[in-house]
């Protein structure tokens, strides 16, 4: 099949490159470079020893992914670009929503005008919003999203939605990720944040690292079973595989799915468990709660089981090990 990935120089676009070329895909990339560098293109191809075409285009340019899809025979799209900082979106929504709401909406005309009707989402979590059981499935309504980037999410699913039940000869497959992490084992690609992290995983990689002096623990008084906050940890191998699932296996029309281990894993948990595997410390602290967390949630992934026939394999382990096997040769 030939696969036109999106932002595919990315983190989780990068390794879904290498498990689609992996699987006999044929692969194009179009990633503005935003939020990725170009050296990972000569990384991907070592890791899998083929040669990619690449555009180095942005989707806010319709006529430039008009050529893209003039030139090539295009099968079906993965669709990862677009910004995806949450704070940053507080701060400057207009600038997500032009970003990841226009560029959507160019990439789904083009589809159109070509014919190609075979797109995979990118979505969140966030999109559930606050619900009644911290174990999320597919089958609870969209709730209230807490940033612009959020809304983003959900506004596109929704388009999705109408497009769909405009002409069901769409397939488009929405996946909802829980917390992306982890690195390939080449050590070569891996999460690289801008500035100083946000996100859990890449701020105790950077204290680890001697890069940052000290994790703060957002709370430790949360009902969970030793205060800290609780998330479902996905190995971004796992996530990338999960894909090249949806694109074989996802039934016709539109179907939404979780990809998530389905196990919470607390802060305090994820820190110990790095420290043990990597035989290091991570010098921490704790701090008050951080605004607009949600104490816990975890996915509820047996739909995708039942019918993408995916799961994780990777543990908590392997994503420590792989995160700071991947920071050691990027230090
Ligand atoms: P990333 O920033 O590493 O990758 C996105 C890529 O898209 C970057 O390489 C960037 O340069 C490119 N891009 C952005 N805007 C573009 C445009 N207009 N034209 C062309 N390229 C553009 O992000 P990621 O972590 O790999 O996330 C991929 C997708 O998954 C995003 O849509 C994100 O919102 C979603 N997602 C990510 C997470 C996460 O925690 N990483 C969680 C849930 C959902
Ligand atoms: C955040 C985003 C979510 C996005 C996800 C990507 C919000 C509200 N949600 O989720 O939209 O899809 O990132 O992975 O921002 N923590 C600390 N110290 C830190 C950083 C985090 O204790 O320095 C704690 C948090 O309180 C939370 C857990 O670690 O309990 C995970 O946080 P984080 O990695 O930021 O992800 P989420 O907030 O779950």
């Amino acid at each position: 099949m030939k696969v036109l990935v999106t932002g595919g120089l990315g983190f989780i676009g990068s390794h879904t490159v290498v498990e689609l070329l992996e699987e006999n895909n044929d692969v194009i990339i179009v990633d503005n470079l935003y939020n990725s560098k170009i050296e990972v293109l000569g990384k991907l191809e070592t890791i899998s020893g083929n040669s990619i075409k690449f555009y180095q285009y942005d989707l806010l340019d319709k006529e430039k992914l008009d050529e893209i899809f003039a030139e090539n025979e295009i099968d079906s799209v993965i669709h990862f670009a677009g910004y995806k900082a949450v704070g940053e979106s507080v701060r400057e929504p207009l600038m997500y929503y032009t970003n990841n709401l226009i560029s959507t909406l160019n990439l789904l005309e083009v589809m159109k005008k070509y014919n190609v009707k075979k797109i995979v989402f990118s979505s969140s979590a966030t999109v559930y919003g606050e619900q009644e059981s911290p174990k999320y499935v597919e089958t609870m309504k969209r709730g209230e999203t807490a940033s612009p980037y959020g809304t983003t999410k959900a506004m596109i699913e929704k388009m999705l939605e109408d497009l769909y039940a405009s002409d069901n000869s769409w397939n488009i497959t929405i996946l909802r990720y829980f917390n992306p992490v982890g690195a390939h084992k080449s050590g070569l690609i891996g999460e690289e944040p801008n500035g100083i992290p946000n996100n859990l995983m890449p701020y105790v990689m950077k204290v680890a690292a001697g890069k940052l002096e000290q994790l703060s623990i957002f709370g430790n008084d949360y009902p969970t079973p030793d205060g800290t906050g609780v998330r479902d940890y996905i190995h971004v191998v796992d996530l990338a595989k999960g894909h090249v699932k949806a694109l074989q296996n996802s039934p016709d029309g539109l179907n939404v799915y979780n990809l998530g281990s389905g196990k919470g894993v607390s802060v305090l948990e994820l820190v110990t468990t790095f420290e043990r595997v990597n035989e290091l410390k991570v010098n921490y602290k704790i701090v008050d709660r951080r605004p607009g967390d949600l104490p816990e949630y975890y996915a509820d992934p047996t739909k995708a089981l039942k019918e993408l026939d995916w799961k994780t394999e990777k543990t908590l382990e392997d994503i420590c090990k792989d995160t700071w096997n991947y920071q050691k040769n990027n230090i």
